[in-house]
């Protein structure tokens, strides 16, 4: 247990000299076999896995709340890509043990410390079990969920500020309602668009194509598709925008563009997307100098939190890939690099953050965490983006999908409740910001 929660935590350890993982990214056995490894790893940080002493779906202090939805979704990638389904059934209780009593993912624990997009990647982890049809579900029950808390955010689009958007906050007391952020209204799009696809229902391409509107017009992704951490409300304007620039965000903004592309095949979607990733991948992979990079932080350290972001990056490319097959050409030659670099510093103790090949020291540059679990998994099982094929894709449900009573529950918001250590850590650090006077927020 001890070993388990000082993982967590920001543990700089010694992982060389490490050895690498084996994987030969021309075998689908090998990449199969490096997944399965990775993914072993990345479970042993959720301590509820194999203990009744820990809470179900939640990872120990201080990881955030929302990565354990993160590790979630990262799972049930893998078992559709791999195949194998040996973790679907802890999966599917983690997610179930967090839906809190309005299904809508704020549990009383978490609902007066999460932020708009940490509740929308619960969701979409939601979305990801309905389409892969999670064990121990059905894709009714997940997509209730995922349904639910799109109908939360509809709710709570704010047009008195900044002519529209998502606070990142939800309540007035917490550091960040006032300021709005790509992740919350990229991982909202992002949602959108893949309940349109999965339903055929318009209220979601519709929502999908304000919330786009909104963010380009705002400015979050500007007219050369860089897309920036958000901006604070001053004078009810958004016009200071932010401009660090996070891999998390413009990764769930480019997967809601290829659902987007894949559901019109319109010209309009594809230039976007086009646009999107071009800057996306010069951006986060260095002019295609590096691996997958999190430029605004790997030189300095990042969080807990932000050491995560370029993994999910990395299962969005993927998610990219199979919406929109033509952009393969262009994503996976940087894909390939990065997972063959992330395979090379992960070692049965953990992965490195650090794959640019630069980094042999010890000094806390070795940091194994959940993050860098999910970073390099992500874009080694990401590999085997067109295996998906052959296990049945996502299920479309051509506009006919039943929605459960209890998934209409349209904007009930739980009663916020006292923090507790782990959730309120967020909120802290971004108040000793704000004290010191940055302009940098962090983002989640
Ligand atoms: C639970 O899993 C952890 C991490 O994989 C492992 O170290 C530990 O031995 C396991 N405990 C039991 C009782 O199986
Ligand atoms: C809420 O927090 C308490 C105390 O940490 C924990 O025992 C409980 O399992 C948590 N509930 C959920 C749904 O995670
Ligand atoms: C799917 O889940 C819903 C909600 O739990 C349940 O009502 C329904 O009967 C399930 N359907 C099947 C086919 O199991
Ligand atoms: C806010 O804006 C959205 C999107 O433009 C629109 O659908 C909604 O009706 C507006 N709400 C109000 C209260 O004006
Ligand atoms: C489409 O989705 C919206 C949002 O959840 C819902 O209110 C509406 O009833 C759905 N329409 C159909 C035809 O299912
Ligand atoms: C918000 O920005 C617009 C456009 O720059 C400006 O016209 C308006 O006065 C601003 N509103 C406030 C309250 O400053
Ligand atoms: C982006 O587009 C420019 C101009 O067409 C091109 O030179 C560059 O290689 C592209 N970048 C990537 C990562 O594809
Ligand atoms: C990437 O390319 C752009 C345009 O050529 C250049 O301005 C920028 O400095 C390059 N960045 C890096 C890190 O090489
Ligand atoms: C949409 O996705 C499917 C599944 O990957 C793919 O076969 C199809 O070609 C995509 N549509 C477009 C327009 O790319
Ligand atoms: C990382 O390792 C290099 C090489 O050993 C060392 O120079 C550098 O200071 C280390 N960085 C940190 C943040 O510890
Ligand atoms: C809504 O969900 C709750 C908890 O799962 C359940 O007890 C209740 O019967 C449901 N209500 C309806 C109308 O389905």
């Amino acid at each position: 247990m001890v070993r388990i929660i000082s993982l967590c935590a920001l543990a700089a350890f010694s992982l060389y000299p490490v050895h690498g993982i084996n994987l030969d990214v021309t075998s689908v056995d090998s990449i199969k076999s490096a997944a399965s490894s990775l993914a072993s790893q990345l479970v042993g940080y959720y301590p509820a896995h194999n203990s009744t002493d820990f809470a179900v779906g939640l990872l120990p202090n201080p990881c955030s709340w929302w990565e354990a939805g993160s590790l979630f979704d990262t799972l049930i990638q893998y078992a559709h890509l791999t195949g194998d389904s040996q973790y679907n059934s802890i999966v599917s209780a983690g997610l179930q043990a967090q839906v809190g009593q309005n299904r809508d993912f704020a549990p009383l624990n978490e609902s007066a410390t999460e932020g708009n997009d940490d509740q929308a990647t619960w969701a979409l982890a939601a979305m990801s079990a309905a389409e892969a049809q999670l064990a121990n579900g059905n894709a009714t029950q997940w997509l209730a969920l995922a349904d639910t808390v799109f109908n939360v955010l509809v709710q709570r689009w704010d047009n008195a500020t900044c002519s529209g958007g998502l606070r990142w906050q939800v309540y007035a007391f917490a550091i960040g309602f006032d300021y709005k952020n790509s992740a919350s209204n990229g991982n909202f799009f992002q949602l959108a668009s893949r309940l349109a696809r999965f339903t055929g229902n318009a209220t979601y391409s519709n929502w999908a194509n304000t919330v786009y509107a909104w963010t380009k017009q705002t400015g979050f992704i500007d007219s050369k598709w860089n897309v920036y951490d958000g901006a604070p409300i001053v004078n009810d304007n958004c016009t200071e925008v932010n401009k660090v620039q996070y891999s998390y965000p413009a990764g769930s903004i480019l997967s809601g563009v290829a659902h987007m592309y894949n559901i019109t095949g319109s010209s309009t979607w594809q230039a976007e997307l086009n646009g999107l990733l071009n800057r996306t991948l010069s951006v986060f992979f260095v002019n295609g100098t590096a691996p997958a990079t999190e430029v605004a932080c790997e030189a300095t350290g990042c969080s807990l939190d932000q050491m995560a972001m370029k993994g999910l990056l990395g299962h969005w490319l993927a998610d990219t890939m199979q919406m929109a097959p033509y952009t393969s050409a262009t994503i996976m030659p940087l894909f390939t690099r990065s997972a063959q670099a992330a395979a090379s510093v992960c070692d049965d103790t953990g992965c490195s953050e650090f794959w640019d090949g630069k980094h042999t020291g010890i000094n806390g540059n070795a940091t194994g965490d959940v993050g860098t679990s999910i970073d390099a998994l992500s874009f080694v099982q990401g590999l085997l983006w067109q295996e998906a094929g052959l296990l049945g894709l996502p299920a479309t449900v051509n506009g006919t999908a039943t929605i459960p009573v209890n998934a209409t529950s349209s904007g009930a918001t739980s009663t916020p409740t006292k923090k507790n250590a782990g959730a309120s850590m967020r909120a802290e650090t971004s108040l000793l910001i704000s004290v010191l006077g940055f302009m940098m927020w962090v983002m989640l």
